[in-house]
């Protein structure tokens, strides 16, 4: 006789059945999946009963509670200052994490920041940071404290241990079509930014081709289901969506990503990103409650940001002052006629950049640090004949056809009334 107090095919079923899961089922059913009770294929069929069928905000609560409680959690107590941590669910050109650690550390508020790696066309921040000669993503959890007590800012890959239960469901999610579906996406991304241990969280849920979320309204039901979960954990929790139809910045790729970063840690750089950079760190310090705290802008223009960032990536083996990795072959695409850039598509440059080899289509699979794009006229901006649009870095160059085929989709050049209407680059706000 079993001693378990459900049978999971029933569980199933109730979802399936478009019926409520009590709390103790739910506790239940992911417990019971860690613990080798309940076979991958029923978590998978649950998984897919969910997508279809949805659940609602309490149950949503309490299955990213069942991850939590699946691992270890971390506390920054000890450091003797608020955190605020910021989670983007993913776009192109998104390398906003670099600069705005280091910059909310230099403002006074402790950043301790858990990443990824990139899977698609969205680069990863681990991939980005790689690109660094000598940086490592992989520390202890006393290596993690003693970082952020040194300088203030630290980022680097989540541990086995936490939200372990998320760990295999995403795996599973990846590979059965269930990965679109929000209180999946919410508790995966919210349980392991609550078990982090963070005091304060700000969301940029990214809209657009280049994003997840496609539609302005996918993107509210997602960004207001994750503010409940965090708010009911105790997190100060907002979020912003924010435009990903177009790509951020300049460029897309690993080390090029990071190039850009600095010049906007050294006070230059592409509008967007700056904007996008101070905007998120004003909100992070607000949500952290600190007192006192620097102005953003103030710390990228006296340099204390970039002083920030080289003591962090310093502590984590990085050499600043080495020269980052390039490609070993480049092609320019030229203007072939007078006017103005009327689209960039996000997802095309996106895909481009992963076909160089900036990205990668499997988890084992090796990433170049040089290869990505650089776009030298943003949308809407004149176009000169015989000017360069775009770079195209890559260590190979058979890679260059099928990188322009998806390219040449995703941009034009027209006369002025023809420019594609954008979204603005903050569309709203969740508190
Ligand atoms: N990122 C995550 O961590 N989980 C998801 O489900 C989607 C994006």
């Amino acid at each position: 006789m079993s001693t378990e107090p459900f049978a999971a095919v029933e569980v199933i079923a109730a979802k399936r059945d478009k019926r409520e899961l009590s709390d103790q089922q739910i506790d239940w059913f992911v417990g019971a999946y860690v613990r080798n009770v309940i076979a991958e294929e029923q978590m998978s069929a649950m998984a897919m009963a969910i997508l279809l069928n949805g659940m609602n905000r309490r149950e949503i609560v309490r299955w990213t509670k069942a991850y939590i409680d699946s691992g270890e959690t971390m506390n920054w107590a000890d450091l003797g200052r608020p955190t605020a941590d910021k989670h983007s669910t993913g776009g192109v050109g998104d390398k906003i994490t670099l600069p705005l650690a280091p910059l909310v550390a230099a403002c006074g508020v402790s950043v301790p920041q858990l990443s990824g790696r990139g899977l698609g066309h969205t680069g990863g921040t681990l991939d980005k940071l790689e690109s660094i000669p000598g940086w490592r993503a992989s520390l202890t959890n006393a290596e993690m404290f003693a970082v952020l007590k040194e300088t203030g800012a630290v980022i680097c890959a989540a541990s086995q241990t936490l939200a372990p239960a998320d760990r295999r469901i995403y795996a599973l999610r990846d590979v059965t079509g269930t990965v679109e579906s929000i209180p999946l996406i919410s508790a995966s991304i919210m349980s392991k930014k609550i078990a982090e241990g963070t005091g304060a969280l700000v969301l940029d849920v990214k809209v657009g081709s280049g994003a997840f979320m496609k539609t302005v309204e996918q993107a509210r039901e997602l960004a207001s289901t994750m503010v409940t979960i965090g708010n009911d954990a105790g997190v100060t929790t907002r979020a912003l969506l924010t435009a990903m139809d177009v790509p951020l910045g300049r460029t897309a790729g690993n080390a090029l990503e990071v190039r850009e970063s600095l010049d906007v840690l050294a006070g230059g750089g592409p509008a967007d990103v700056i904007e996008l950079t101070i905007t998120l760190a004003r909100e992070m310090l607000e949500a952290s409650s600190a007192k006192g705290t620097k102005d953003p802008a103030d710390a990228l223009r006296d340099g204390s940001a970039m002083d920030v960032w080289r003591a962090m990536i310093s502590a984590q083996g990085g050499d600043v002052d080495a020269a980052l990795p390039v490609a070993k072959e480049t092609h320019d695409v030229i203007a072939q006629s007078d006017g103005y850039l009327i689209k960039l598509d996000a997802l095309s440059v996106g895909m481009a950049s992963w076909r160089l080899g900036a990205g990668r289509a499997r988890k084992e699979d090796v990433v170049q640090a040089g290869a990505g794009i650089q776009w030298h006229v943003g949308h809407g901006e004149a176009v000169a004949k015989g000017a360069k649009l775009f770079t195209l870095h890559t260590d190979e160059p058979t890679r260059f056809e099928s990188a322009l085929e998806v390219l040449n989709t995703g941009y034009a050049v027209g006369g002025e009334a023809e420019i594609s209407e954008r979204l603005p680059l903050i569309i709203e706000r969740f508190v």
